[in-house]
């Protein structure tokens, strides 16, 4: 399917035969794969006879010119059309020495992969998967508090779109409400004491209308929240801005200097919540976040503090 879509990207007709023969398939497949684009992607597609068929819209692909323009950033950029995961990738390309910090971009993934063994559902064309690769040489304190710093650099860059009503939940979920807008999966390579690698994977679901089972959460997308189509390019271009300017503030001043501004944001300040960690769940009431980054929770009068990626908050009245 996405092969046809980058014969029809261009907007100008192409005719079922010359489509068929691009692609190896027969007219008949290309009908098929045709009417799968206009329902999973909402695109609509003209079909006129003697002259083919062509995209109402020319399709905005990701773009490396647009998502980074020459000299704007310290990394190089992957684009892939498709891709396992895009942090896979980063994995591989950190395995075969490639130096970092690089950035991989996917126009969508085969085995996107979310926190605590969940699949990331990445259908192409629509969103923003994406893994920047960094190495981090100061050793653990480099590491605190990092993967909230992303969660803050994701809010500013949907925030600057025109996506007022996003938040955060501990430690890096971004919410509209209670709907997942975009999630982040930090993974470390090397010793995190001494000279390691993370990489840093974002998923955000942009353009993403609809979606046939497979999301096993409350979800929403940029566009259903702003009623229009968000530019890809445009929206990665912003993200890759912000992690830029925020790694590097984390990097001299660690996270304390986040602190204020992620509790700010965090939508679950105050409220009575349950921490599972584990078969373990504690219940308490949300303080805020530690000078590392760990979650504070008043438990019995006293406060108790947690970090630790495999948390996972959730209202105590949620049943
Ligand atoms: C979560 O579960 O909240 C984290 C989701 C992270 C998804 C992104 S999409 C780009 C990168 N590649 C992956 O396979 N996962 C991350």
């Amino acid at each position: 399917m996405f092969s046809l879509l980058q014969l029809l990207k261009d907007g100008q007709f192409h005719s079922g035969q010359a489509l068929g023969e691009r692609l190896g398939i027969s007219r008949s497949a290309i009908w098929k794969q045709l009417k799968a684009l206009e329902r999973e992607l909402g695109l609509d597609i003209h079909k006129v006879r003697g002259r083919g068929y062509r995209l109402a819209d020319p399709l905005s692909l990701l773009d490396s010119g647009e998502v980074a323009p020459a000299g704007m950033f310290p990394w190089t950029v992957h684009i892939h059309d498709v891709i396992d995961s895009t942090s896979a990738e980063a994995l591989r390309l950190l395995q075969a020495n490639e130096p970092a910090p690089f950035l991989v971009l996917a126009e969508q993934q085969t085995r996107g992969r979310g926190r605590r063994g969940r699949q990331w559902v990445s259908p192409p064309a629509q969103n923003l998967y994406m893994s920047l690769a960094v190495g981090i040489s100061g050793g653990a304190r480099q590491l605190e508090g990092l993967s909230l710093v992303v969660g803050l650099s994701v809010l500013a860059a949907l925030r600057a779109m025109g996506l007022r009503e996003v938040g955060l939940k501990w430690p890096n979920d971004v919410l509209v409400g209670n709907k997942k807008v975009a999630g982040i999966l930090l993974e470390l390579v090397g010793d995190p004491a001494d000279l390691c690698h993370v990489v840093i994977g974002i998923g955000i679901n942009v353009n993403m209308r609809e979606m046939d089972g497979g999301i096993d959460q409350p979800w929403t997308s940029v566009r259903l929240e702003l009623g229009h189509t968000v530019n890809r390019n445009r929206l990665a271009r912003s993200l890759s801005n912000h992690l830029r300017d925020d790694l590097a503030r984390h990097e001299k001043d660690g996270f304390a200097a986040f602190r204020a501004e992620w509790e700010e944001a965090h939508l679950w300040q105050g409220r009575a919540v349950e921490l599972a960690s584990g078969v373990q769940v504690v219940r308490g009431e949300v303080l805020g976040i530690s000078e590392a980054g760990a979650l504070r929770l008043l438990i019995d009068g006293s406060e108790r503090q947690y970090s630790g990626g495999e948390l996972s908050l959730r209202l105590s009245d949620d049943s």
